[in-house]
């Protein structure tokens, strides 16, 4: 039992050593600051895969671009800033962790607009919302279990699967709850990503998304460009804790 405890504390001691080692190796000196513009010409390929590629954090990435969220796919012909290297590349920060657990929109608003490689995973995520909330969504089914067999009527998300590419540019209802509000603000988007915005201002990565529909990135605001003037929603928050859902 004594052995077992001292080998436990050696072999800690040494994860210890070699996580501050791993640090005190990155001399930045060494890195390559420089950034530099990407044409981005592989279909299909993500901020993940590009990030990987050039030794660059996910987050840094999206960030330097005005990104919407860097789980947007880009397109073959758009480019992208990739910013100089730096010691601790940030993959975490900017990342949605997956769909949230509302059931409905809290302050709306109604349409939510398909960005390159979207999914029902991902809207939902972004609306902090449930993947079934967002299939049933103004479909008018009579049951909630009902709507996953993509069998409802309206706008909804019922014809897809949970991880399924929906195309660009269609709209998905979303049901919202009642009574709720957000305040919403013309706003100079010159830093960082949406989730930034949303964790600011007390909304969500999709409702800033909702308000400038078309927008996804910009690299030119970075390369002295102007700043791409969007909608911001504000203190998003039900107006009644007893709501019900418009689906
Ligand atoms: C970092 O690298 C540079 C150039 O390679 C070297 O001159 C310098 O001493 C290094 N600094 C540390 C703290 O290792
Ligand atoms: C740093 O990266 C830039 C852009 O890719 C490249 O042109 C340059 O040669 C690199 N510098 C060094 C020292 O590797
Ligand atoms: C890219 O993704 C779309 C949607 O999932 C798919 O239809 C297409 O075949 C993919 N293209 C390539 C080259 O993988
Ligand atoms: C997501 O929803 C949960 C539950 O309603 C709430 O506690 C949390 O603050 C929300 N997060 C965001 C980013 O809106
Ligand atoms: C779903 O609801 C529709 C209309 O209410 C009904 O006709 C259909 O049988 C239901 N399907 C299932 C699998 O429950
Ligand atoms: C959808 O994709 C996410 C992220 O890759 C994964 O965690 C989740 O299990 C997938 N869901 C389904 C139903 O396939
Ligand atoms: C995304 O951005 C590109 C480049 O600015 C643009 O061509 C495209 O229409 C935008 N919108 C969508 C929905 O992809
Ligand atoms: C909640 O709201 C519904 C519809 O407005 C109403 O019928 C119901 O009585 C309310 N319940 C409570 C507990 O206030």
């Amino acid at each position: 039992m004594y052995l077992a405890h001292t080998i436990l504390q050696a072999t800690l001691g040494f994860m210890i050593a070699s996580a501050t080692g791993a640090q005190a190796i990155c001399n930045s000196t060494s890195l390559n600051t420089t950034s530099f513009n990407y044409y981005n010409d592989v279909e299909n390929q993500t901020i993940h895969d590009i990030a990987i590629k050039f030794n660059r954090g996910v987050c840094d990435i999206g960030r330097a671009n005005l990104m919407v969220d860097v789980s947007v796919v880009p397109y073959v012909g758009q480019t992208f800033i990739i910013p100089g290297e730096v010691c601790n590349p940030d993959w975490t920060s900017c990342v949605i962790n997956g769909p949230g657990t509302d059931d409905c929109l809290v302050g709306g608003p109604r349409l939510y607009y398909t960005l390159n490689g979207d999914t029902l995973w991902k809207i939902a995520g972004r609306l902090n919302m449930t993947v079934d909330s967002i299939k049933c969504g103004g479909d008018g089914c009579s049951s909630k279990t009902n709507c996953t067999d993509g069998i409802c009527p309206g706008g909804g998300g019922s014809q897809y699967s949970t991880n399924e590419t929906i195309p660009a540019g269609q709209f998905i209802k979303i049901p919202m709850c009642h009574p709720s509000a957000c305040d919403i603000e013309p706003y100079t988007f010159s830093k960082g990503v949406y989730k930034d915005l949303a964790d600011k201002y007390g909304s969500t990565v999709g409702q800033i998304q909702m308000l400038s529909p078309t927008y996804n990135y910009s690299y030119i605001a970075n390369e002295g460009g102007t700043a791409p003037p969007i909608g911001i929603a504000k203190n998003c928050r039900l107006l009644s804790s007893n709501y019900t859902i418009l689906d």
